[in-house]
């Protein structure tokens, strides 16, 4: 520990008893690494504040003291994100203990949640008053409001409602020197200049520490139906979503995934069986819901809708989930793709977006193009068709030196992909944010004026780039990599 930290740590302790500053290396361990595995960082204090109040002294603390601070939520995230940096420099904040839900209100359709709130917590909560929060991802028993506001995280109802940047009314939040910005006032209308919550919306905890936000509530469900349909092509698959749309506004997943994945899947988790009795290249989850209980029943709906396509062959087969027990098991399944494809052996992932139009071309060539490029590799594209936004995975050669392959053969594959991505006019990071893994492919791919407008307000509001430092962008240009 460095004389500054040292000190930072005993001011925090003395002030607020030793809970809040935790340098016990067990105990911090398991919050070092990320969900995949990929960023190791080292910390000689996790510091886990209770409040505002708690948060915005260590923040005053830490800019009198130049220590840098990495937030930390429920660790889920897929980037690095929250990894402090191998050298020991930054200590963790943790938001964890302000996981308060400080106010539900159904009639005015808005819940203000402490940054630590968990996600499935926060659905519960909202259930339990007739309203939902509408976001969902299969992290939700780890993810935090605070992740999901700074990484503007997306999921599987994005089709319906948006990212988080449409479901957050307002933040509150301390700002790199420690003063704190609240915006939780959640007015309907505001015009004073530049949008302060908006920019913390995606920051990853460059810009402020998230501690609250006000969040949208919409209708509770009345009724949900989810369907399981095989079908040959993403093409098909797109061009049966827009059938859909054009036809109602009750659906509000609509998620794609080849048969390797569902394969992979059913092999990892014991206990879920494939939803089709026939064989199909590619499969989508549909989940439609009704909020009105005069509303025509989801699961009628759905028939009728998918009877065309199933006549005319651009669906092979399709299953409506007859109890909710199986529409848990269709959801289980897409849920779990992740955790199979983390077991799955060395592979780079890709979080990317195209036009929606766009998507299934890319879907298909991109992959061909990756599988011809670099021998032996399989290129795997699932998740969230509707938003043009899919996960493009693509696996090491079986038997190859998982170290070297992660060196070598694994940014070139990037490279490939995220220039494919370029050429699409499409984004490298769609939901799950830039933090360490993407940084160097952002400030390749710019374009220069998108990275010097990030910089310019990264140095705006944190001169001393004490807030997460090596995520999403630095203060100055970086000597280019060969
Ligand atoms: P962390 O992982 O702890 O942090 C993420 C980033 O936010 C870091 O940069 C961190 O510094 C910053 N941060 C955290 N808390 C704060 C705070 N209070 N103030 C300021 N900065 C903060 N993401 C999607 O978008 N869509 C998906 O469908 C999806 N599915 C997933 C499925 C699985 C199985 C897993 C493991 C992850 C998935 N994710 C998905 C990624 C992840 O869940 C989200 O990025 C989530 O928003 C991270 O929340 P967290 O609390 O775990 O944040
Ligand atoms: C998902 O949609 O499942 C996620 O965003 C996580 C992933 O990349 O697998
Ligand atoms: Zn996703």
């Amino acid at each position: 520990m460095t004389p500054a930290q040292s000190q930072l740590v005993r001011s925090v302790t003395e002030r607020f008893g030793p809970k809040v500053a935790i340098t016990d290396p067990e105990a911090i361990a398991p919050w070092l690494s990320d969900w995949r595995g990929r960023y190791h960082g080292i910390t000689p204090a996790l510091l886990s504040p209770g409040s505002t109040e708690e948060v915005a002294a260590i923040v005053q603390l830490a800019a009198a003291a130049s220590v840098p601070l990495v937030p930390q939520g429920g660790n889920s995230g897929m980037v690095g994100g929250a990894t402090p940096p191998a050298d020991g420099s930054a200590l963790l904040v943790s938001l964890r203990r302000m996981n308060r839900i400080r106010s539900l209100s159904p009639a005015g359709g808005l819940a203000v949640a402490e940054a630590g709130v968990i996600l499935a917590d926060l659905r519960e909560a909202a259930e339990a008053q007739g309203r939902r929060f509408p976001l969902d991802l299969g992290a939700r028993g780890s993810a935090t409001v605070g992740g999901l506001v700074s990484t503007n995280a997306g999921g599987t109802q994005v089709l319906r409602f948006g990212t988080m940047r449409s479901l957050v009314a307002g933040v509150e939040a301390v700002l790199p020197d420690g003063s704190i910005h609240d915006g939780l006032s959640a007015l309907k209308k505001d015009n004073r200049g530049y949008d302060l919550d908006q920019l913390l919306i995606g920051a990853e905890g460059t810009l402020g520490i998230v501690t609250a936000a006000t969040l949208r509530l919409v209708p509770g469900a009345t009724a949900r139906a989810v369907a399981w349909v095989g079908l040959d092509s993403p093409a098909s698959a797109l061009t049966l979503l827009r059938q859909l749309e054009a036809r109602t506004d009750s659906i509000e997943s609509f998620e794609i995934l080849p048969d390797e994945t569902l394969a992979l899947v059913l092999g990892h988790v014991p206990g879920l069986r494939p939803p089709l009795g026939s064989a199909h290249r590619w499969h989508v989850l549909i989940e439609a819901v009704v909020t009105d209980v005069e509303a025509e029943s989801p699961l009628i709906l759905l028939e009728r809708l998918l009877a065309p396509a199933l006549e005319d062959g651009l669906a092979g087969d399709a299953v409506i989930a007859a109890s909710e027990a199986q529409a848990e098991s269709f959801w289980r399944i897409r849920h779990s793709i992740s955790e199979a494809e983390r077991s799955a052996g060395p592979a780079v992932q890709h979080d990317i977006s195209v036009p929606v139009d766009d998507m299934p071309r890319f879907m298909i060539e991109g992959g061909a193009t990756a599988e011809a490029r670099f021998p032996g590799t399989q290129a795997v594209a699932y998740g969230h068709l509707g938003d043009g936004n899919v996960h493009f995975h693509v696996r090491a050669p079986v038997g190859a030196d998982r170290e070297r392959w992660y060196a070598e053969d694994g940014p070139r594959i990037t490279r490939l992909v995220h220039d494919m991505v370029a050429a699409a006019g499409g984004s490298i990071s769609a939901e799950h944010g830039i933090g360490q893994m993407k940084r160097a492919e952002l400030e390749r791919l710019g374009p220069p004026s998108r990275i010097a407008a990030l910089r310019a307000i990264k140095r705006a509001l944190d001169p001393q780039g004490i807030l997460n430092p090596g995520k999403l962008v630095a203060l100055a240009p970086e000597p280019s990599r060969p």
